[in-house]
């Protein structure tokens, strides 16, 4: 539990992946959990708010989530950045990833999935949306948001609150080969 997270607003969920982070992909089903890194993930739809998110046919993730319809998207800040590649570099299956790097977990309150706040600037609880043809053909799956959460500090009334102060919550994206780049250095549009 983390007293900086509050509710995000459903309409606003889609704004919590708009900017490509790369995310952390939490399931659980039958007693087994796990958690395994995303680089492919966006939002779909507005309202329900939906998602897409890539997740390969030959892992533990996808395998939980086929079995309980559900997954969360958590949104790792810069300080996760070496949880995040090694999460992404080994498989559920060879032991409990939450367990080897000693990363506490939240149950999700609609979907009942493992949340990671500690060093996350955002969470999405999402219920997967049947699609036979698209399981068997491909990797991609889609899901609905259900209830999303953020840390104030970084996201507030709908917006990201990206700026110096905030460096260890600041998203991360994948550059390929262990690299990432983190969020930052935002520049604003004039409007005409
Ligand atoms: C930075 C990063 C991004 C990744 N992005 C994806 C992705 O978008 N989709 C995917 O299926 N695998 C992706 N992977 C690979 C999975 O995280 C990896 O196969 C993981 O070990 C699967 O774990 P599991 O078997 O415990 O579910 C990524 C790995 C890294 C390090």
């Amino acid at each position: 539990m983390n007293e900086h997270f509050r509710p995000v607003a459903l309409e606003h969920a889609s704004r919590l992946i708009n900017h490509g982070p790369t995310v952390l992909v939490t399931s659980a089903a039958g007693g087994r959990r796990n958690v395994m890194a995303a680089a492919w993930s966006m939002p779909v739809e507005f309202t329900p708010p939906r998602i897409a998110v890539v997740i390969d046919k030959s892992t533990l993730t996808r395998e939980l989530v086929m079995a309980s319809g559900a997954f969360a998207l958590c949104l790792p800040g810069a300080a996760l950045v070496d949880f995040t590649h090694a999460v992404g570099s080994v498989s559920g299956r060879d032991g409990d990833k939450f367990e080897r790097h000693g990363m506490a977990v939240t149950q999700g309150p609609v979907l009942g999935m493992p949340l990671i706040e500690s060093g996350c600037a955002a969470w999405l609880e999402c219920r997967l949306i049947p699609e036979p043809h698209t399981e068997t053909a491909y990797d991609t799956c889609f899901a609905e948001v259900v209830a999303a959460a953020a840390d104030t500090r970084i996201f507030a009334n709908g917006h990201w609150l990206v700026n110096d102060d905030n460096q260890d919550l600041h998203t991360l994206h994948h550059l390929g080969g262990g690299n990432f780049a983190r969020a930052g250095g935002v520049i604003r549009a004039k409007s005409t």
